[in-house]
């Protein structure tokens, strides 16, 4: 079995599944944070070596008050004690996205006390996208590489897709394999920069059912993708 490094998960369908069962977005929201802390320990002790998960889009601050507040409370409530759970498990955490208002102060209060609490773990890393957009990931990390060119620190001629991925948000390897449940077949601006080569795969299991056999499935159709990463693969191939 052929381990992906880097895994991306978009975690949508927290609010169909709980309108399905008759139940309130908010515990919808409820669920799907239960289902990502059993799934993110499967998934490392699977081997994966980095997980970003998408949160909260930069979008999601559309969405009534009430909703973005539940979410907001949801993690300050529940984030110090997974952070612990993942620093027991040798996980470091890191976040990606713009770190001011509207997110509120206790959540970026609440993000750096994480990363600096699990900062130096190896088992693998956990990159959590809140108030996040691959498309202001990439604006940023041009305007820091604009900034130290006229301080001096780089040089025009030095920039190359190595040099430009450490001035994201967070240094991380290309995605392998990118799933997003729920059936929609979008990024909705999720980590467009490392997609580039992913595999892609969408079922249609919304997030709080997904299971660890559901990620087995993921994980077995993407052993069974071609990567030729542009090149042919000979032993498929009659020249
Ligand atoms: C994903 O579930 C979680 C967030 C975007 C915060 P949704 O809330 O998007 O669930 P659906 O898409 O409405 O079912
Ligand atoms: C994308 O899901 C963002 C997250 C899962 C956090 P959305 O539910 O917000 O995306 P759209 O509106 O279907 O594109
Ligand atoms: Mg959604």
């Amino acid at each position: 079995m052929n381990i992906p490094n880097h895994v991306g998960f978009i975690l949508d369908g927290n609010g169909r599944w709980a309108q399905a069962q008759g139940l309130t977005r908010s515990e919808g929201h409820q669920a799907g944070f239960e289902s990502l802390r059993k799934l993110s320990k499967y998934i490392f002790d699977k081997g994966v070596k980095v997980l970003s998960v998408y949160a909260f889009s930069t979008e999601n601050f559309k969405r009534s008050k009430q909703e973005v507040d539940f979410l907001m409370n949801l993690f300050v409530k529940k984030f110090q004690e997974y952070g612990k759970d993942l620093n027991k498990e040798n996980v470091k955490v890191v976040f990606s996205g713009i770190r001011k208002a509207p997110l509120p102060m206790e959540v970026i209060k609440i993000i750096g006390e994480v990363e600096a609490l699990t900062i130096n773990n190896t088992k693998g890393t956990l990159n959590i996208c809140i108030n996040y957009d691959g498309q202001w990931e990439i604006v940023d990390a041009t305007k820091k590489i604009i900034a130290d060119i006229s301080e001096g620190k780089l040089k025009q001629e030095d920039i190359n897709k190595e040099l430009f991925n450490r001035y994201l948000y967070q240094e991380l390897p290309p995605i392998d394999l990118l799933i997003r449940t729920s059936g929609e077949n979008r990024l909705s601006g999720f980590m467009l920069w490392q997609a580039s080569y992913a595999e892609f795969y969408f079922p249609s299991i919304h997030f709080p059912a997904f299971t660890e056999k559901d990620f087995d499935e993921a994980l077995a159709i993407y052993n069974n993708r071609d990567r030729r990463f542009g090149g042919i693969n000979e032993k498929k191939t009659n020249c």
